[in-house]
């Protein structure tokens, strides 16, 4: 009893004791005016590039420093070319473009031969989404002796087409892309959806139906497994060795929202196909499971490590992806708007409360359904903030191009359509074994058992 009563205060000064939590003044925003959106979107934006080294003197150009992965990185960069779009701010262009530039690898296909002893399809993946919205949004053409954006973007869906593994679960793509990484046995849903996304954007922007084709064929064959099932709950993965039958049961809002933003591209693409509308809505009701009633059905929460303390470095970006990908679908699905507007909007809210931390009084934490900064810090904290507030500004930006309506990216479609070319890599002990800490995709397995079995706590007591 005496515990309850003193517990707020108690743990009020102990986390000012173990966070430095200061209540500086959280950003200011206000989403009925445009112009605060944008500013609150450039303090954040400054804050997440703060951490970025690449335009400094010997630096790597492209990279984040430790312990960021070459995923997040590109995930990044693909956020500042929204943040274009959204705010008109161009500060930021130069270095987005030279940062992707520099990662394309000497096949301009995003497998650098500094990243290819770890990297898996869906590291590669987020690399191409940024070409492919650099593409789709018009962003700058690069330098004309570069490969286009589109040409980046096609050349990724081609070398995945070559890696689609019929041996196993009857298809899809491995996590790992070479043999001797661990994960290599694993079929996760965030490699497959993110073909399956890029493959829907590429068939929405070039009007090429073969894109369309394999949209189908990969939504088809991950359906056809438990990894994602009839009530539209995407589980993360799943061991080949049992015909993907075991799954790994943790869900990340990244994962439906891959497969959320690549519906809405076929549903666009189609024309506004039946099948493909209730695909849309259906996967819609699946996000529901990140927005707990508890905080109004609004406030976006990454339920498998949030609440429990156990995020990676990784996952704590991941709800920037999926507040991308619902804002694009108001405007390619545009029937989505009324589900999704209000948790942007509410999301964002919270996001702007969070932040209010660190030496600037306005380094944004993690936890948007908390009304103090939570003490945390980091690149995916702040992408996932800038993402969801100035996805805000979607009903003012007009709809992504296309290649007969207005976008100038002239692309390739035969890029990389010979598949892999033999490993290469300039690490000469990469034949070890890796861990799977190593490695980007979203640290999986590390953290798997231990948040199954907190998240189970976490909805046994709240929900
Ligand atoms: C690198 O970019 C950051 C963010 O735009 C900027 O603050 C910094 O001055 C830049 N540094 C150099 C050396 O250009
Ligand atoms: C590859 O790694 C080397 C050595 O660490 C570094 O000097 C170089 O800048 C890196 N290249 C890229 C494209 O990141
Ligand atoms: C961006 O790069 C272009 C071409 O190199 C240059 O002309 C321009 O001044 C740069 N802009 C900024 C803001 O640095
Ligand atoms: C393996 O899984 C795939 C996809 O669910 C299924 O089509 C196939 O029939 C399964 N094979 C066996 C041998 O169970
Ligand atoms: C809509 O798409 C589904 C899935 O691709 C397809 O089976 C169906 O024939 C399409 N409907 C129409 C009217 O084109
Ligand atoms: C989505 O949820 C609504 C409301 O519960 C339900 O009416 C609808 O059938 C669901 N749609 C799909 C595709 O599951
Ligand atoms: C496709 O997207 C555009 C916006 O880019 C939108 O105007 C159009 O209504 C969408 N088509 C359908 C069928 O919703
Ligand atoms: C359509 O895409 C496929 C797959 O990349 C390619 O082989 C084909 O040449 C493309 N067709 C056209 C007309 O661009």
């Amino acid at each position: 009893m005496l515990f309850s009563r003193w517990k707020p205060q108690l743990l009020g000064a102990l986390s000012a004791l173990m966070f430095g939590v200061q209540t500086g003044d959280a950003i200011q925003l206000d989403l009925g005016d445009t112009n605060s959106i944008k500013s609150a979107a450039s303090t954040v934006a400054a804050g997440m590039m703060s951490f970025y080294q690449g335009n400094q003197t010997g630096m790597p150009i492209g990279l984040l420093p430790n312990p960021y992965y070459w995923w997040e990185a590109g995930a990044m960069f693909d956020q500042m070319i929204h943040y274009w779009f959204y705010t008109g701010d161009s500060t930021y262009n130069n270095i987005t473009t030279e940062a992707l530039l520099a990662q394309v690898g000497p096949d301009n296909n995003f497998m650098p031969p500094n990243q290819t002893k770890t990297e898996g399809n869906d590291d590669q993946a987020f690399w191409a989404f940024a070409a492919m919205s650099a593409a789709e949004l018009n962003f700058p053409d690069p330098p004309a002796k570069s490969p286009s954006w589109l040409a980046l973007a096609q050349a990724v869906f081609n070398l995945q087409v070559s890696r689609w593994d019929l041996q196993n679960c009857g298809g899809g793509l491995r996590w790992q892309i070479y043999t001797f990484n661990n994960g290599y046995d694993y079929k996760n849903s965030i490699s497959n959806g993110g073909f399956f996304q890029l493959a829907a954007r590429l068939a929405r922007y070039t009007g090429n139906d073969t894109y369309a084709q394999w949209a189908e064929k990969s939504y088809d064959w991950i359906t056809s497994t438990p990894l994602f099932t009839d009530k539209y709950i995407i589980y993360d993965g799943a061991q080949i060795e049992n015909n993907c039958t075991i799954v790994d049961p943790l869900q990340w809002t990244y994962n439906i929202g891959t497969f959320l933003m690549g519906a809405a591209n076929m549903y666009n693409y189609t024309n506004g196909n039946e099948t493909w509308r209730t695909r849309v809505e259906g996967l819609l009701n699946g996000s529901q499971t990140f927005f707990p009633s508890q905080y109004g059905n609004k406030i976006m929460v990454e339920i498998a490590c949030e609440p429990q303390i156990t995020c990676n470095n990784d996952q704590p970006s991941f709800k920037a992806y999926l507040s991308r990908w619902m804002a694009a679908a108001t405007q390619i699905a545009p029937f989505t708007v009324n589900f999704v507007q209000p948790k942007l909007h509410a999301s964002a809210q919270g996001a702007a409360g969070q932040c209010s931390g660190g030496a600037d009084g306005k380094t944004c934490g993690r936890m948007w359904y908390k009304n103090t900064w939570d003490g945390k810090t980091g690149v995916g904290e702040q992408m996932s903030a800038l993402s969801v507030i100035q996805a805000n500004l979607i009903s003012k930006v007009p709809g992504p191009v296309t290649a007969n309506n207005g976008g100038t990216s002239k692309g390739n479609p035969a890029a990389s359509s010979g598949g892999d070319n033999p490993v290469q890599y300039n690490d000469p002990s990469a034949n070890a074994k890796i861990t799977a800490g190593d490695k980007a995709g979203a640290g999986i397995l590390t953290a798997l058992v231990l948040g199954s079995l907190l998240g189970c706590v976490w909805w046994i007591s709240f929900v």
